[in-house]
Parts: C-alpha cells; structure tokens; sequence
C-alpha cells in the first residue's frame, strides 16, 4: 500500500508499510462462545429502543416476503424530520460503513488524508481505490492538528475525520471547523459523526450544520452507535443533494432492508432513548474510570461512551486474550488501529451492573498483570 506518514520531529514526510492488520470488536472477532460480556463494541448501552424491536415483531410476517423500498422515503422522510434537513440531503445506506465507501470510490481519485489512529475502514475503503492515502498522527495528547491536516490536504481529493474519534473517545470540534472552513472545496470531506449523539452535548459538537454552506462536506451518522442497532445494519449521511446523489448511484438495489427500515423509523420515534443513554454514559463514565485507574491501569479521558485504556505493561493483543479466557469479558485490543501500538485496549460504557463485572474482571487479571 502507498502511504505516507508525517514525521513529527522534523515535520517531513516519510514513506511508510503498514502490517495492515485493520480488524474490528465485537463479539465475532474471537471465539463468540467464550464471550459472557462484551465492551469491545461501543454501541449504545441500553441497546435498541423497546418500540424498534416490537417494530419488527409486528411487522416481519407482512415485510419479509416482499421487496423493500429500494429509496428508503418513509425513512429518509423521519430522518429529515429527526434532524430538520431537507430528505435530498440524505443517504441511506447499509450501516454507516457501507457510505464510507461510496464516498471513497465516488470522489478518491488519487490521495486521501485521514488522521491516525482512527477507525481503519477509511482506509481500507481508500485502499479499493488505489489511492494514495497520507496518513497525518494525531498528537502524543491525541489531539487533531488542524495545521497539519490543512497543509497536507493541498492537492488531496478527500479528508476523512471522526468526531469523537474512535479509537480515542476525543472530540475535536474547534480543530474539525477549521479544517472545513480552511481546506480548499475541491478537496471532499467526510465527517464521521457516528458517536456523537451519546456525548454530553451533541448539539453544540455537531458540525451537520455546515454542510450548508460546504457543499464539499458529507456527515456521517449511524443507528448502530446511537441507537444500538448493529446487526440491523443502518446509516446515512447528511450533505449537498448533488453529492449524495454522487454517493447514491453506487447503491445496489434493496441495500437496506425492511425490518431495518422500520426499525428505524420506530427508533427516531422515540427520542427519550438517546438522551436516557447519554446521561447513563456520563454517569458511568466516571464510575468506570475511578474503579479501572484504583485497579492500576491507565485510562485515558474521553468524551464518548467508550474510553482507552493504557495496559501497565503487557500487549494488547496477549491482554484481551488472558482477560477473555479468565473472566468471559471481550475488550477492544487497539493494535490493530494504524499508529496505535500495542499498549492499550478500549472499553465501552453499559450500564452500572455490567460496567461492575468489567471492573472486576480488570481488578482480577491486575493481580497477575506486570508492572512496568
Ligand atoms: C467511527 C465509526 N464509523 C462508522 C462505523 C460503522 O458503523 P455502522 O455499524 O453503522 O456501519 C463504526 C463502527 O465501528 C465506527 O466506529
């Protein structure tokens, strides 16, 4: 793969192999069967809202013979009223991953900028392309450099970001505006906002509103994350109505079906989920982190439902291997993040009872975990 890395100590560009070794959590990266309690996936953590599940209960007898609507209206139609924007802005896709790449195949002709670490589909969506991707770190702080990225981006066909990022947990909205407002509007953006419904306040974190005036910048939703619907597979964008009907013509036809579809609408519905699960997360967030750092590990600050934590002394990858065989609980092993070594895992946040049995579990492997 051709990639470049920016050299934080002289500020040059290196050439740079990657193992590439892009993974993902959940409970099908390991062995399912072991897995009692699962933090590797950060979704929401009260799961899907009651009224989408009764949803497809009522309805899958009638919707499962027949052909869904391969243009999602009454879908697109909750959406624009969930997030008042006009339905041409938007793009329905089969989970938010399957919008990553339409964007990267419709508008990545030759290079593309994405801060690392950070969710490793953009790249591997670029990597379809055959793009040259120029890979700029975050900072030792995790911090986004906006500097840097506007630099970098002469010339760059797109930008990918992530606010919060995954796997940091940080927001970077200050630096994220910057970025839009300074980069050329050639150069296409996407926006990946998938977290941001269950952090203490989306509202003035969300950066949708740009796309008003940047018709050069696709938002990027999923209700996998903020509604807890990941095996139903549903996202979409928010953008100029020209691109998403770029991004739309690389559709398959029926891409999402419809027990989702209804899913979906039932999920919007029901506003109250969202914010009860948002207000769970700041509680146990905090929770969380006093019993893991008591326990004598490092965890790392974030804005999101779902945090880093830095292992004292052992790898990763070994860590979430002993701490599933153990205890029965599945953690996030963040090596396989490009630029993310091999020192942490990341946890996400549920509720108060299971968020227990994760501490628990941490405190018990502590014990025979070297201290570095
Ligand atoms: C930052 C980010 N964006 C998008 C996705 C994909 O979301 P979806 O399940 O809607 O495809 C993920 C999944 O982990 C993610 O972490």
């Amino acid at each position: 793969m051709k990639a470049h890395i920016l050299n934080t100590e002289n500020n040059r560009w290196d050439f740079m192999t990657r193992a590439g070794a892009c993974s993902h959590g959940g409970i099908y990266s390991v062995d399912y069967k072991r897995v009692k309690l699962d933090f590797s996936s950060n979704v929401n953590p009260l799961g899907a809202p009651r009224r989408a599940v009764k949803s497809i209960e009522n309805q899958a007898s009638r919707l499962a013979p027949v052909y869904p609507d391969p243009e999602c209206r009454d879908l697109k139609k909750s959406l624009s009223r969930y997030l008042d924007v006009d339905a041409k802005q938007i793009t329905v896709g089969n989970g938010a991953a399957e919008i990553i790449y339409w964007f990267a195949q419709v508008f990545t002709k030759s290079s593309a900028i994405i801060p690392v670490p950070t969710f490793c589909e953009y790249e591997l969506a670029v990597e379809k392309v055959g793009a040259k991707i120029t890979f700029v770190p975050l900072a030792g702080d995790f911090t986004l450099d906006a500097d840097n990225i506007i630099k970098s981006a002469k010339g760059a066909d797109t930008i990918f970001m992530c606010n919060p990022n995954n796997p940091t947990g940080l927001l970077a909205t200050d630096a994220i505006r910057k970025v839009i407002e300074e980069v050329d509007p050639s150069t296409k953006i996407l926006l990946d906002e998938c977290f941001i419904e269950l952090v203490d306040k989306p509202k003035a974190n969300t950066l949708m509103h740009m796309v008003h005036d940047h018709k050069n910048l696709v938002v990027l939703r999923s209700l996998t994350k903020s509604f807890g619907m990941a095996g139903l597979r549903l996202g979409y964008s928010v953008s100029n109505p020209f691109l998403a009907e770029a991004m739309q013509e690389r559709k398959t036809p029926w891409n999402v079906n419809g027990l989702a579809q209804v899913a979906g609408i039932a999920a919007l519905s029901d506003r109250n989920h969202v914010a009860k699960a948002r207000a769970l997360v700041k509680r146990e967030r905090r929770f969380l982190y006093n019993r893991i750092q008591k326990a004598g590990y490092l965890p790392l600050r974030s804005d999101a439902n779902y945090f880093l934590v830095q292992l004292p002394k052992s790898d990763s990858h070994e860590f979430r291997d002993r701490l599933l065989k153990e205890t029965g609980v599945l953690v996030r092993d963040c090596s396989t993040f490009t630029e993310m070594g091999t020192k942490h895992i990341r946890v996400a946040i549920k509720t108060h009872k299971e968020n227990l049995k994760l501490a628990r579990a941490l405190e018990r492997v502590a014990k025979v975990e070297p201290h570095g």
